[in-house]
Order: C-alpha cells, then structure tokens, then sequence
C-alpha cells in the first residue's frame, strides 16, 4: 500500500515533469515535450486510479471537501491533460517560432494552476483525513 507521503513524492513528481515539459516547449523541442506529457498522463491515471481506489472512498463524513470536489477535479485534469496532448501530436517535433512556443507554453497555465491547486487541497484535507 501507498503511504500519503509516497503520494505526496508523486505530487512533488508530476509538477517537476510538468515543469520539465515547459522548458522543453520554451526550447521548441516538441518532440521531448510530447514524452514529458506521456509520462505525465501515465503518472497522473495512476495516482488518480490509486486515490479513487483507497482513499477517497474513505472520507469521513464531515470531511473539509467531500468527495465531489476531489473527483470533480480529477476529471478536469484527465480532459485538461488529453487536450494539451492533442494540441502537441500534430506538430514536428521542432517548433522555432518564438511565438507559437510562447502560446503554447500559455495554453498550460490553466492546467499548471488546477493541478496545483488540487495537490494542496488534497495535502490540506484528504491525506490528513485518510491514512493510505
Ligand atoms: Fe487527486
Ligand atoms: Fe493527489
């Protein structure tokens, strides 16, 4: 089993190879940020998988957020996540235009901010309500 701290490693995991990915997009290098984001897709369906599973048919009744909100969340991130990888696959795997990088190194704000937001509510409610 998954302890909550392993769970919070993979937080620290996913930002860092989302922030891995950016700085591949801002060096055009479409192709490494394409594998970035598979790795990314495969370690976020597994964390999610594994919270859904375990912890948060757990909740207690009075939790801080029920569990809505988290699996809410989860599938704005699953469709967030699909969308930036359908905008990446039809492009070569080498972008030079400065401001096609730039728009879309835009287009992942608004997963970067919900993702974010999510792993610290959940370090604020779910990982402190539920032992995994
Ligand atoms: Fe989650
Ligand atoms: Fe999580």
């Amino acid at each position: 089993m998954k302890t909550n701290r392993n769970l919070e490693g993979q937080h620290t995991e996913m930002l860092d190879v989302l922030q891995q990915e950016r700085l591949a997009l801002l060096a055009g290098d479409i192709g490494a940020a394409r594998q970035l984001l598979d790795r990314l897709n495969m370690l976020q369906q597994d964390h999610i998988a594994h919270e859904e599973a375990e912890l948060i048919p757990r909740l207690p009744p009075l939790a801080r957020w029920p569990a809505k909100v988290y699996l809410a969340e989860h599938s704005k991130l699953g469709a967030m996540l699909a969308e930036l990888r359908t905008a990446l696959a039809p492009l070569p795997a080498q972008v030079s235009d400065a401001s096609t990088r730039l728009t879309l190194i835009d287009a992942h704000m608004p997963f970067k901010h919900v993702l974010e937001h999510h792993f610290e509510r959940e370090e604020k409610g779910l990982f402190i309500e539920v032992h995994g």
